[in-house]
């Protein structure tokens, strides 16, 4: 590979498999040093595991994205181990398929708390380091679902069109300190959790799609790899659709 992330130091929350293992694979693949993190401990100790037997630098630690301490001490961590942090990947998120008048008020707060409080948290707790990198970049893995009214998905809609404002916000604000925050909106990927994928009208989304198939994981760790690199150095605030086109449909 062309070590377009060379130098570079990650922390991906939700990086034990799906699409957040395929952001740490690329990225090492790179250059990158990672911070795997995860609520799946042992997928996650597995991953940064089968980096290192490749030979790259990658380390895994237990990261509940709801938990503001667990944040600090996961951004103490890469600091430390990898002499500070430039790159932040807020990927981790929970999918619930419910409509409006199906939802639950309690999995209408759960998705809340891990999808959008998350994101908040985890630049939260890794600005100081990002600004004092001089160069820092955030990428928030969103949806298709966060912009457009797709499926019967009412809850997780809601948090994905969140999390493409916070994006916006913090670039705007954290522009004049070099810290470059973007969003890439997957649409069907095939991932362990694959959204959606049992549902009437996700069929009937997907028979639309103009690339006529779903989306692989590495199809969403390209773009994010972009929006990391300094190829992307006056990129900030942007969106990419990963979606084999349905956003244009
Ligand atoms: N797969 C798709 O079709 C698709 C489409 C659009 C967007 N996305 C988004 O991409 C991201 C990755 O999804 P995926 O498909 O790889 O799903 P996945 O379930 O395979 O991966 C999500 C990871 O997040 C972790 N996680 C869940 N709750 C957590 C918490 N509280 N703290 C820390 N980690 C937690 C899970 O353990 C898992 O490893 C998610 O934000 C998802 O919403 C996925």
């Amino acid at each position: 590979m062309s070590g377009r992330l060379d130098g570079k130091s990650v922390l991906i929350s939700g990086a034990s498999r799906g699409l957040g293992f395929a952001q740490a694979a690329l990225f090492a693949a790179e250059g990158a040093k990672i911070l795997l993190t995860d609520v799946l401990r042992e997928e996650g100790e597995a991953a940064a595991q089968s980096l290192r037997d490749d030979g790259y630098t990658a380390e895994y630690t237990y990261l509940d994205v709801t938990d503001a301490d667990q944040w600090r001490q996961a951004v103490e961590m890469a600091v430390d181990k990898f002499g500070g942090l430039t790159t932040l990947i807020n990927n981790a998120g929970i999918y619930f398929a419910a409509g409006l008048e199906d939802e639950l008020v309690e999995r209408w707060h759960k998705i809340i708390e891990v999808d959008q409080t998350g994101v908040f948290l985890g630049m939260r707790a890794a600005m100081p380091a990002l600004v004092a990198s001089g160069n820092g970049a955030i990428v928030n893995i969103s949806s298709v679902l966060g912009v457009f009214g797709m499926l019967s998905a009412f809850s997780y809609h809601a948090v994905k069109g969140a999390v493409r404002t916070m994006s916006r916000a913090a670039a705007v604000e954290y522009g004049p300190k070099n810290v470059r925050v973007n969003t890439v909106f997957p649409g069907s990927v095939e991932a362990p959790s694959h959204a959606g994928s049992n549902s009437k009208d996700h069929d009937t989304v997907m028979s639309r799609v103009p690339l006529g198939r779903k989306g692989r994981p590495e199809d969403v760790a390209y773009a994010s790899l972009y929006l990391c690199s300094d190829e992307a150095k006056y990129v900030t605030g942007a969106e990419i659709f990963v979606d084999g086109g349905i956003s244009a449909f």
